[in-house]
């Protein structure tokens, strides 16, 4: 259900919390009746004491103690419990901000007259709630008033968005209005790991965020230390490796992700050490050029399409850590084989970066910092589904999504697993990588995960 957005809404809280307590005071005073009487019988046989005034001062102490205990739960309920008093505050809290919001902006007119002002125009804006989803949905007009642009435009959006931490989904317009719906919950948006669910083409993330690999071909995870960019790659692998075989891992720093070498189903498709890291890109390459000469055959013939039109299986490089990699490699010496072949890796990997997606040889790349010192631009222009664990640095912020005027704020301060996603040039979201369980165990989530695509 719609709810219409007040000017008085700024102070809804405050109005509820005073009507609220009045309610309590009258059934306070209500349940004392017997020792009101008692007391007026006493004072009309000329009976005096201080403590007739007990049953008042218990009253107010009573009253006062419930309006501490309201405001506490206002404050703190919401923000670790799921159910219809939490929502019901959310409710409140997040109504009187969009009234403030409305206000604060000046996007409402008053007019004076003898006896004071009186509000002419509050914009007729609409909220409803979907808790199950973490949605928000607000109706804003699109009038012909004076503010209509201010809302047609968005502007009103990227407040609510900073204003209530949420990510701006999608606007439609209709007549006289448009809806907007907001993601203000992200954690409602996170997938199990062990419910991912992988189809041709599309790798799930979160709710309602997908990696379409036809049509956001490469992806960049970055991140600080610690942040979950490991993590996420395991939900993304795993999910790959029920769609294909042609899954290689490489992981310079030997960490987690090397430790797959030691699955049998993965022999020969997880490298760490440079030279074999070197040598997996430069076969992924020849294979990737293999494919497209044989595309190339049969498009000389007029068949036209696309990899996966021609039955090819998609090819994924799973690369994390990759700054650590160009560091080891720059500090190879000039002129040995190491470094020459390392040198060629890297422009390989500018040229599947580039080529690769018609072919289906995709890459993905972690590291935690992405410039333009680790991370050519030429690699990094065609990473086009962007991932940055955690809350980016203003300059990591530019490198990763150059083009929003979004505010990032921390999603969690004691889970990790969170970060902000862009598809393409669609808006930036917040997110939660799938939930990885605490028993987990790599290597036989990856065989089981195997054993579905051989299965299927
Ligand atoms: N999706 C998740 N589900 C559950 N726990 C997570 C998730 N993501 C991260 N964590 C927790 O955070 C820790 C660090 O995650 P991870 O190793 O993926 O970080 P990283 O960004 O790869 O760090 P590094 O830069 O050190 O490689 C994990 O050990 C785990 O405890
Ligand atoms: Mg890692």
């Amino acid at each position: 259900m719609f709810k219409t957005i007040k000017y008085s809404d700024q102070y809804l809280a405050k109005t509820l919390f005073k009507r609220t307590l009045l309610f309590i005071l009258f059934l306070v005073t209500i349940c004392f009746g017997f020792w009101y009487l008692n007391i007026f019988q006493a004072l009309m046989q000329g009976q005096y004491g201080w403590w007739y005034l007990s049953p008042i001062v218990l009253s107010i102490l009573l009253t006062g103690l419930f309006g501490w205990g309201l405001y506490w739960l206002y404050k703190r309920y919401p923000v670790n419990h799921d159910n219809k008093l939490a929502h019901y505050f959310t409710a409140i809290e997040l109504r009187q901000l969009i009234s403030l919001l409305v206000i604060s902006k000046g996007y409402f007119e008053t007019a004076s007259y003898e006896n004071g002002t009186f509000v002419k125009y509050f914009p007729k804006i609409r909220i409803k709630f979907l808790f199950k989803t973490g949605q928000v949905l607000l109706e804003e007009p699109v009038d012909g008033q004076k503010y209509m642009q201010q809302f047609s435009k968005g502007e009103f959006d990227t407040a609510v968005e900073i204003a209530l931490l949420a990510d701006k989904q999608t606007t439609e317009f209709a007549k006289n209005k448009m809806t907007s719906t907001f993601a203000f919950e992200p954690i409602k948006f996170r997938r199990k790991l062990l419910e991912l669910e992988a189809r041709k083409g599309v790798l799930q993330v979160a709710k309602g965020i997908d990696w379409k690999f036809d049509k956001f071909y490469n992806a960049l995870i970055a991140g600080n230390v610690g942040t979950g960019k490991s993590y996420t790659m395991f939900s993304i692998i795993g999910q790959l490796l029920t769609l294909t075989k042609y899954v290689d891992i490489l992981d310079p720093k030997n960490s987690d992700l090397a430790s797959l070498k030691h699955l049998p189903e993965l022999e020969g498709h997880v490298f760490s050490d440079v030279n074999d890291i070197t040598k997996c890109v430069a076969d992924y390459y020849d294979k990737m050029m293999k494919r497209a000469e044989i595309m190339e055959r049969k498009k000389s013939k007029g068949v036209i399409g696309s990899y996966f039109d021609f039955n090819f299986a998609p090819s994924f490089l799973i690369f994390d850590e990759f700054g650590a990699f160009t560091e080891m490699g720059d500090s190879l010496p000039y002129g040995s084989d190491e470094r020459t072949n390392f040198d060629l890796a890297m422009s390989k990997m500018s040229q599947i970066a580039m080529l690769g997606r018609e072919l289906g040889f995709y890459i993905l790349i972690g590291m935690q910092r992405p410039g333009t010192d680790s991370l050519p631009t030429s690699i990094r222009n065609q990473l086009n589904l962007r991932i940055n664990m955690g809350v980016p640095t203003p300059e990591v912020k530019r490198m990763m999504f150059p083009d929003t005027q979004k505010e990032f704020h921390p999603l969690s301060n004691d889970l990790k697993g969170w970060g902000f996603i862009q598809s393409g040039n669609e808006e930036v979201r917040s997110f939660f990588a799938p939930e990885i369980p605490k028993d987990f165990n790599l290597h036989d989530y990856m065989r089981e995960q195997i054993s579905k695509r051989e299965v299927g």
